[in-house]
């Protein structure tokens, strides 16, 4: 008995003595650092996680004015800022880099949330895009591709121009399988559309099908005319060349005023431009357009979409490729109606 009541009374010093040491060990032992923050996703806004449309500032340094397609895009711009809330700073740099490199600069001097920047020409964006960064300036570029290394830019949001050549030149592949000589009134010369259709468009190419000659229109209607008529006089359409691959619809448009001036009648050429425009659709209707391969101008939804992930630090996709598709006069009629641009 006596055994036990003394075990007890030890075992129960035990006790508190760990208890009491246990105690004072934890209360000397330094205290744990804490986690470190993650860091902010670049472009990530102090307002982020709860950004919103309001809190946003996008530069738009529009290339141009200079076909139907741009117009589309702009307004598809400035439609969403005004349905969004955001606030656009918009300028038109008509077809000049140089425009267009100040604006942009313009817009990290005043600190915008995001720049969206379409370029005119795929080089020679290298120092402005290094800026923006520099800055903390998110870069998305938009339309038309850049050659610059794509850790100075978040993102790219539009067509694949290499594909679209490539359906153009199937058209002709269909329509020539014994082989024909054509022309290629192509757009503004080291821009990402003309190199990226060029490109993709001779790869495709039957090797029967040779491009005699190819010039460029600037990506206009007005330029466009006076390189036809040029072409007009050192080639006779239909012996010396079957086929015209145009750029876009606007050249197109120039061109037909052209063949028309020239006596050629719908139908005399296999022409295939680019884009999809109602101008576009409506030389399918008129039989001088074959086919027309779609590019859509239609960004800005997506582009807003995006820009506001990244103020809210979320994660972007790198490259996002707008879903297009050839139309063709069969169907012309019955959609132009529908066409938004
Ligand atoms: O970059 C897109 C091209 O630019 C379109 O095909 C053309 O119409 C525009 O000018």
């Amino acid at each position: 008995m006596f055994l036990k009541k003394n075990t007890f009374k030890f075992l129960l010093l035990t006790v508190i003595l760990s208890v009491v040491l246990s105690a004072c060990g934890t209360a000397a032992a330094p205290a744990a650092p804490a986690a470190p923050a993650a860091p902010a996703a670049f472009g990530q806004a102090s307002c982020a996680p709860n950004c919103t449309y309001k809190d946003m500032v996008m530069c738009y340094p529009q290339l141009g004015a200079e076909s139907d397609w741009r117009t589309a895009n702009t307004a598809s711009f400035k439609d969403q800022a005004a349905k969004d809330g955001f606030q656009l700073v918009f300028s038109d740099a008509q077809q000049k880099q140089e425009n267009q490199i100040s604006a942009v600069r313009a817009c990290i001097q005043q600190g915008v949330s995001v720049i969206a920047l379409p370029p005119v020409v795929e080089d020679g964006w290298d120092a402005v895009l290094t800026e923006a960064k520099n800055a903390g300036i998110p870069v998305i570029i938009v339309d038309r591709s850049v050659s610059a290394d794509p850790s100075l830019y978040v993102s790219h949001i539009g067509s694949d121009m290499k594909l679209e050549g490539e359906r153009a030149a199937e058209e002709f592949n269909k329509k020539f399988p014994n082989g024909a000589k054509i022309l290629e009134l192509s757009g503004t010369t080291g821009s990402g559309a003309a190199v990226g259709r060029a490109e993709g468009f001779r790869a495709k190419l039957n090797k029967n099908i040779e491009i005699i000659d190819s010039q460029t229109g600037n990506f206009t209607r007005a330029e466009a005319v006076p390189v036809m008529q040029a072409f007009l006089q050192k080639y006779k359409p239909g012996t010396d060349f079957q086929g015209i691959f145009i750029h876009n619809d606007d050249m197109g448009l120039g061109a037909i005023e052209a063949l028309k001036a020239a006596g050629v009648k719908p139908g005399d050429l296999f022409i295939v431009s680019v884009d999809g425009t109602r101008g576009g659709f409506q030389a399918m209707i008129d039989g001088w357009f074959q086919a027309d391969v779609e590019c859509n101008p239609l960004l800005g939804p997506q582009v807003a979409e995006m820009a506001l992930k990244l103020m809210n630090g979320q994660p972007i996709d790198k490259n996002v490729l707008t879903n297009e598709t050839v139309y063709y006069p069969d169907k012309a009629a019955e959609l132009l109606p529908s066409r938004k641009y």
